[in-house]
């Protein structure tokens, strides 16, 4: 199975943490599927870790769904979620025990895919904690890509590794479909800058197949939830997810959707940003820093289908600032005698024919992102 465009969804992590069950989850489906979400593109329902009893079966080894949590078993989760036309996701992890400490997969990671598959499930996501020392991680990917290779139905393998043992390297080799490059996401703007910031260097070992996934996006989550430490303003959440969308990254919603605001379905359905997410190319960016020895204000170019380009400009200081930038570090000297012709993907505007040179002057943690064509402007 080749995934040809970074996944889109949600998941039950950043807001829920522990407190989820299947109310949660058939309320969500139905969100995802009634209100323009999964038009959009999102299609994964991610049920991330918690959903088990604390236990084994002793009987059959298996994981078991936690009996209060998902009294109809996870078939029937699953069963509900395809009926919306959506995917479904679950999650396990690599070590003995799970980071919330629930059943991990070691040493049961084939029964585990196994049991995967009966719930019909389409998605794993596979952590890394609780670990043995004595066996190497890689190892322990490489089995769970192998088992759920061979558990006879196609179930997309995101690892979540946080980044570590130079994943980026071997992760398409293991059968990895995206790997986890960051440590867990914070809802505040540090948190999200941070991270984005990290994989600047990396994007290039990110391609068609096998992504690089930056984590859950909290867009909309306004400090509450599970991981919430402060909460965004709009503007904030804008720049984080044009990030997203530019570095060609998984855009997994991880806000409560039954209360989404106007705000943030605008913004996380925006026709624009999700076409340069999921551009069929699916080529990484070029990401300019226009500071010296700051990632505080940077551009981020990235090539489309078509002829097209994608520009964006992050001004991730504290201060309003100008961005200049000089097309020749794109590829655009003035002597080629073209220009470019942007539109705005949050207002639809488009502006006069640019050459050489533009210096937007953008607010504090703020972002325009263009869509851009080259056009021809002299002789
Ligand atoms: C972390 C992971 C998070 C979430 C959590 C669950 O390791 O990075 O995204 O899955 O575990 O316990």
């Amino acid at each position: 199975m080749v995934l040809k465009h970074p996944p889109m969804g949600w998941n039950t992590w950043n807001t829920f943490g522990e407190d989820i069950n299947e109310k949660l989850i058939m309320d969500t489906a139905d969100i995802m599927a009634e209100s323009g979400l999964l038009e959009a593109g999102y299609e994964y329902l991610v049920i991330d870790d918690c959903w088990a009893e604390r236990e084994r079966d002793p009987a059959t080894g298996k994981i078991v769904p936690d009996k209060k949590k998902f009294p109809n078993g996870m078939k029937f989760v699953s069963e509900y979620v395809h009926k919306k036309g959506l995917k479904f996701g679950m999650y396990s992890c690599a070590g003995v025990r799970t980071c919330a400490n629930y059943p991990g997969s070691f040493d049961h990671e084939y029964l585990d895919a196994q049991t995967f598959a009966e719930y019909g499930c389409d998605y794993l996501k596979y952590d890394y904690c609780f670990k043995p020392d004595s066996i190497d991680g890689q190892v322990l990917y490489r089995r769970m890509g192998l088992a759920l290779r061979s558990c006879g139905r196609d179930i997309v393998f995101s690892m979540c590794n946080w980044g570590k043992d130079d994943v980026w390297s071997w992760a398409r080799s293991a059968g990895a479909h995206l790997y986890r490059s960051t440590g867990d996401i914070s809802d505040n703007f540090s948190s999200f800058k941070e991270i984005a910031v990290s994989q600047m260097p990396k994007l290039g070992y990110s391609a068609t197949g096998c992504w690089n996934d930056i984590d859950m996006l909290t867009c909309g989550m306004y400090g509450k939830g599970n991981v919430a430490l402060g909460g965004c303003s709009d503007e904030e959440y804008a720049a984080q997810f044009a990030l997203w969308c530019i570095f060609g990254v998984p855009l997994m919603l991880g806000s409560d959707l039954r209360s989404m605001n106007e705000a943030t379905k605008r913004l996380v359905t925006n026709r624009e940003l999700i076409q340069i997410d999921q551009d069929p190319d699916g080529r990484p960016p070029l990401c300019l820093p226009l500071d010296q020895d700051s990632q505080e204000r940077f551009v981020v170019f990235k090539l489309l289908s078509d002829g097209e380009y994608a520009l964006g400009f992050f001004n991730m200081s504290d201060k309003k600032r100008m961005l200049p930038l000089y097309f020749e570090k794109l590829g655009i000297p003035f002597a080629s005698g073209y220009g470019l012709q942007l539109t705005d993907v949050f207002t639809g505007e488009t502006l006069e024919v640019q050459r050489e040179c533009m210096t937007p002057l953008i607010p504090a943690h703020e972002c325009r992102v263009y869509r851009a064509k080259m056009v021809r402007v002299a002789g």
